[in-house]
């Protein structure tokens, strides 16, 4: 959610911050801004695209070698072009980005119109640097000190930078609560939310911590401290990111080609765990909680969005094999609540981007309770995985559309090997069938490869649907999640109300809806409750309700009622989602796409969710 870029150095800021912002466009934003010095201060700040931000800058005086540049994605005043970031103070020396929330902010604000500020925007964010002006003017130190001693005053999220005219050498930078990442090059410092925008310049880097500030300043050391004045050593870390799969190789949009990457993700994320020679999986990164996981009274898997469904997946997997229960809660309403948690418990957060902020401050919450926290993430280095006692990541690669595919069948994917490791640890799981779910866990590449081959058949199903005003989705068992999941991929990027259900629940109420107008996507493998998904397909079809079913290769039974087919390998119950899942992905890409949408960057959604 929201981008931030910012450059220090001898090259040109301006491109090199579009670019930035061009890079972290999939996390979602309504505007775009940026700021550049020379002499003077120069902003250009525009509602939509960062495209037409830079065909209103195009001609202008885009110079400098210092500059800041942000995507916004609106929490405090609507979308247009004063709200957009930079903010300046009010004597226009100074110029912020920033991504989060001030909650203090009214408070705030009105303390400064009392002292004479004038404000341009809706926005939080603008108090925050009239704040910091307003500190530096009255209690005459220098700048550094007075964001220090302002960020003291804001209750909130911020990963901010700031940039002076008069002090054009520095960048200051702070964070808590949203993610920051501050490169170090040559003579060079870039700072952004994510490492998309800086890897082509230079590979060291620093994740800022929470309470954090940094000042990079010319021909000097990046220097950091605490925001309660404690100075911080940088601890630097190398980027292994491979440039590649920032672009998007040939493909239409990033959502297709990252469809088409899940037979190399999935083997991505096995690699190393599952060690096909021995017969057996191990997650070297979880090892030293083995014992916790076993001897766990409970799991609670804590996710939003498709991570959720993965953690639902997680569920159905862990009851059957490691006999443990499991519940599977939605971030955000765990953390309100009053869940009971003990020591015994052990937490499974999920998440690909690593950033969500309601999963974080739930683990936070659990953390402080006394379980055990693992995580399963995608994003390196992200947040959630800092604040995890272990976890293992799924290695995926960046996942840039911002309807998560690869992500998925990626959680997926660990929550098999992590279930199968603890049923082998608990002796719950008989060895043949142990070695079963191995091996046929190592096929699963080869049988997305083959589920991939439907494409042709998808796209024309999706030819004849994309004009629908609603979807069901129906399934039963390890594949209700995957119904759930199909249902929101649909809403997501074709914006076609879906909705998922367990299959027998259809009769409970949402049969009432079909009619002739109503496409049905039913998954019905062959295993698993195959003879009850018959009977619900019959009274789709009943009703006049239009069937579109996924069978197992070779169905005849389902295929003389629907009205169509698309055809998946034969595979384990269990492991049924890694593959059911991704007809389903193509479905609403392909339908999304004739009905002209978005597809990446779908309207209203951000990539990495956080703010709550
Ligand atoms: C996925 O298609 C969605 N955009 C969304 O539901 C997402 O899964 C959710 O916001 C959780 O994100 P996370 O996995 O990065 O924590
Ligand atoms: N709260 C700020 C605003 O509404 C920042 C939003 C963001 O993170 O993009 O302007």
């Amino acid at each position: 959610m929201c981008g931030i870029v910012a450059y220090l150095g001898d090259k040109q800021a301006y491109p090199i911050l579009i670019k930035g912002l061009k890079r972290l466009e999939y996390r979602g934003y309504d505007s775009s801004g940026v700021a550049l010095i020379n002499g003077d201060l120069n902003l250009y700040k525009r509602k939509g695209k960062v495209a037409e931000l830079e065909k209103f800058a195009k001609g202008k005086n885009v110079e400098g070698t210092v500059g800041i540049a942000h995507t916004r994605w609106a929490t405090h005043g609507e979308p247009n072009d004063v709200n957009a970031h930079p903010h300046t103070s009010q004597d226009k020396n100074l110029a912020i980005i920033h991504n989060g929330i001030i909650e203090n902010y009214n408070v705030l604000k009105e303390e400064l119109i009392n002292r004479g500020h004038v404000f341009e925007s809706e926005t939080d964010t603008e108090v925050l640097i009239h704040l910091v002006e307003d500190v530096q003017q009255n209690e005459n130190v220098d700048l550094v000190e007075a964001v220090r001693i302002a960020l003291n005053q804001v209750v909130g999220a911020y990963a901010m930078v700031i940039i002076s005219k008069k002090d054009d050498g520095k960048l200051i930078a702070a964070k808590k609560g949203s993610p920051m990442v501050i490169g170090v090059g040559d003579n060079e410092f870039l700072i952004a939310s994510d490492a998309t925008p800086i890897v082509e310049y230079t590979r060291k880097v620093v994740y800022l911590e929470d309470e954090e500030m940094a000042v990079m300043e010319r021909g000097k050391e990046l220097q950091l401290k605490s925001i309660s004045n404690i100075k911080h050593t940088p601890y630097f870390q190398e980027l292994t990111m491979n440039l590649d799969v920032l672009e998007k190789g040939g493909y239409d949009h990033f959502m297709l080609k990252e469809i088409f990457e899940q037979p190399t993700s999935i083997k991505e994320t096995m690699r190393g765990r599952l060690r096909i020679d021995d017969g057996v999986v191990w997650l070297g990164g979880i090892r030293e909680y083995t014992a916790k996981l076993k001897n766990a009274k409970r799991i609670l898997m804590i996710a939003c969005g498709t991570s959720w469904h993965a953690g639902l997946v997680g569920e159905y997997l862990f009851e059957d094999l490691t006999r443990i229960p499991v519940e599977v809660e939605y971030a955000s309403e765990f953390r309100y609540r009053n869940p009971i948690i003990t020591e015994d418990d052990v937490v499974i957060a999920i998440s690909q981007s690593g950033e969500t902020a309601d999963t974080l401050a739930a683990i936070k919450m659990a953390k402080e309770k006394g379980a055990t926290i693992l995580g399963i993430c995608n994003v390196v280095g992200s947040s959630i995985p800092r604040h995890t006692d272990a976890g293992s990541y799924t290695h995926a690669g960046p996942e840039i559309g911002v309807a998560s595919t690869k992500a998925f069948t990626s959680q997926v994917t660990i929550l098999t090997m992590m279930a199968l490791m603890i049923a082998k640890e608990r002796g719950t799981i008989s060895r043949s069938r142990y070695h079963q779910l191995v091996y046929e866990l190592e096929t699963i590449p080869e049988k997305v490869e083959e589920v991939l081959k439907t494409n042709d058949i998808v796209k024309k199903i999706s030819a004849l649907y994309k004009d629908s005003r609603n979807f069901l989705y129906l399934g039963r068992g390890y594949n209700f999640p995957v119904a759930l999941e199909g249902a929101l991929k649909l809403k997501e990027i074709s914006y076609i109300h879906a909705e998922g259900y367990p299959a027998a629940e259809m009769k409970h109420g949402p049969i009432a809806l079909i009619d002739e107008e109503m496409p049905v996507v039913v998954i019905a493998p062959k295993r698993g409750h195959y003879d009850k998904l018959v009977s619900n397909i019959q009274e789709v079809k009943a009703r006049k309700g239009k069937v579109i079913a996924v069978v197992t290769k070779g169905d005849v039974d389902v295929a003389k009622i629907a009205d169509h087919v698309i055809e998946i390998p034969d595979v384990d119950e269990l492991l049924v989602p890694l593959i059911a899942t991704v007809p389903l992905q193509l479905l609403s890409y392909y339908i999304a796409v004739m009905r002209g949408c978005n597809v990446d960057q779908p309207r209203n959604l951000a990539k990495s969710v956080t703010v709550e």
